[in-house]
C-alpha cells in the first residue's frame, strides 16, 4: 500500500508531515516539542522539552547516528555492504545499530569496557559487533576511539563515522532539529539550552535557531560536573583540566570538538547544573508531567527553568529530552545506588516513593 503511493512521499532522512515514512531512518525526528505545564506555570515562563526519546531508536543520537551515515553515503566513503565503525559506549552506537541494520551495513562499536553488560547485551541484540577495550584516556593511543579509526583504516569499505569531530553530526541537527525547534514555537523563542557531549545538537540547532531569529533567540550551554565546557566559556575560551564527575551519561567534555566549534564562540553564556538538582528534575518531572526522562534530560530542564528566570518574566525556552529512563532505571530508581552515589537527600521527600527499587 505504502510502496504503490510512490517514492516521492518519503524521504531518504528525517521524518516528514508525509502519510507514510520510508522505513526505521524515515521515522527518525519530527519528534513532538512538549510544552511542561507544571514547571512553566511555577516559573511564569513557558517551558518546552523536545521529546527526542520518541525518535526510533529511543533517543536523540538517531539524529546523528542518520546524519553521519548520510554523509559517508554521499560522499561516496560508504558503499553497499560496507562496514561503520564507532567509538561509543551509549545511545550513538544505538542509533548507528539500528541505521545499519535498516540499511545493509555491518556496524562496529569499540567501548571501555568498563560499561554495564547491558549496554554491551542490547549493541549485539541489535547486530552490532562489540568490542569492549580497556578504559585508558583519550591522548592514549589505546583508547577506544583511536581504535575504532584504526579498525576502519585496516579494511576495505569501511568508515569510522567520528562523531565527535565529524561535523555531519551537527548537520543533521541543523536540517532537523533546528527547523522542528523554530516551527513548532513559530519562531516566538527566547532562549534555547542544552548540555553536549560531542556538540552535535547544541552546535546545530543553535546555529539554525540564531540565523533564522536573526540573533534574537539566545543560545546557551548547560554543563554537568567534571566538564571542562562551562569554565570555557564564562572564562572566554580558557581549556582547563577535567576534574570530578556527574552521573549523567553522554555529556560533559574535556576539549572542544569540531562538532562544538562550530559554534562555541556564538554561545550568549553556559549554566553549571550539579547532580543534585538533575536527580530531583528526573523525579519532579515524572511527578508533575509523567514523563520518565535520563539524567542528561533532567539537567536540560533544570537549565531550561534556570535561563527562563535569567531572562526574564514570560520568556519561551525550549531544551532537549535526550531519552527515557528505561536505559538508566536501575541507577536513578535505586535506593541503594542514590545513597552510594549521595543523591538521596536531593530526592524531595514526597517524591522518594518513585525510588522503588532497593
Ligand atoms: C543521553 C544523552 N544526552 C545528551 C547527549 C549529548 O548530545 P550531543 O552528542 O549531540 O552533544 C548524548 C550524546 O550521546 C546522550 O547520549
Amino acid at each position: 500500500m505504502l510502496a504503490s503511493a510512490g517514492r516521492r512521499l518519503f524521504t531518504r532522512g528525517f521524518a516528514t508531515k508525509a502519510i507514510g515514512v520510508d522505513g526505521f531512518t524515515g521515522a527518525v525526528g519530527n519528534t513532538p516539542l512538549i510544552y511542561l505545564k507544571g514547571l512553566s506555570k511555577r516559573t511564569g515562563a513557558h517551558i518546552y522539552g523536545k521529546a527526542e526519546f520518541q525518535n526510533p531508536g529511543g533517543s536523540v543520537k538517531d539524529r546523528a547516528a542518520l546524519g553521519v551515515i548520510r554523509d559517508a553515503e554521499d560522499s561516496g566513503r560508504l558503499k553497499p555492504g560496507g562496514t561503520v565503525v564507532e567509538g561509543t559506549a551509549g545511545n550513538t552506537g544505538i542509533g548507528l545499530a539500528h541505521v545499519c541494520r535498516s540499511r545493509g551495513y555491518k556496524c562496529v562499536i569499540f567501548m571501555p569496557e568498563n560499561q554495564s553488560q547491558e549496554k554491551i547485551d542490547l549493541l549485539r541484540m541489535l547486530g552490532a559487533e562489540v568490542h569492549p577495550v580497556p578504559a585508558v584516556a583519550y591522548d592514549n593511543p589505546k583508547n577506544y576511539n583511536h581504535l575504532a579509526r584504526d579498525y576502519a583504516e585496516s579494511k576495505p569499505n569501511t568508515v569510522w563515522t567520528d562523531q565527535f569531530d565529524n561535523t555531519a553530526n551537527a548537520y543533521a541537527h541543523y536540517i532537523s532539529t533546528g527547523p522542528e525547534i523554530w516551527e513548532q514555537t513559530k519562531g516566538d523563542l527566547d532562549g534555547f539550552i542544552c548540555a553536549t557531549g560531542t556538540g552535535g545538537s547544541l552546535a546545530g540547532i543553535g546555529k539554525y535557531l540564531k540565523e533564522k531569529s536573526g540573533g534574537k533567540t539566545q543560545i546557551w550551554l548547560a554543563d554537568p560536573p567534571g566538564s571542562v565546557l562551562h569554565s570555557y566559556v564564562t572564562s572566554g575560551g580558557k581549556l582547563n583540566e577535567r576534574s570530578g564527575s556527574s552521573i549523567t551519561e553522554g555529556i560533559g567534555q574535556g576539549r572542544i570538538t569540531k562538532n562544538l566549534g562550530t559554534f562555541v564562540n556564538d554561545l550568549s553564556g553556559a549554566i553549571h547544573i550539579p547532580d543534585e538538582k538533575s536527580i530531583a528534575m528526573v523525579y519532579e518531572m515524572l511527578d508533575s508531567e509523567g514523563l520518565y526522562i535520563g539524567a542528561s534530560s533532567a539537567l536540560n530542564v533544570v537549565a531550561a527553568v534556570e535561563l527562563a528566570q535569567k531572562l526574564g518574566p514570560g520568556k519561551t525556552v525550549a531544551t532537549l529530552i535526550c531519552d527515557g529512563a528505561y536505559r538508566y532505571q536501575t541507577r536513578l530508581f535505586s535506593k541503594k545506588w542514590l545513597k552510594a552515589k549521595g543523591l538521596d537527600s536531593a530526592v524531595p521527600e514526597h517524591l522518594k516513593k518513585y525510588a522503588v527499587l532497593d
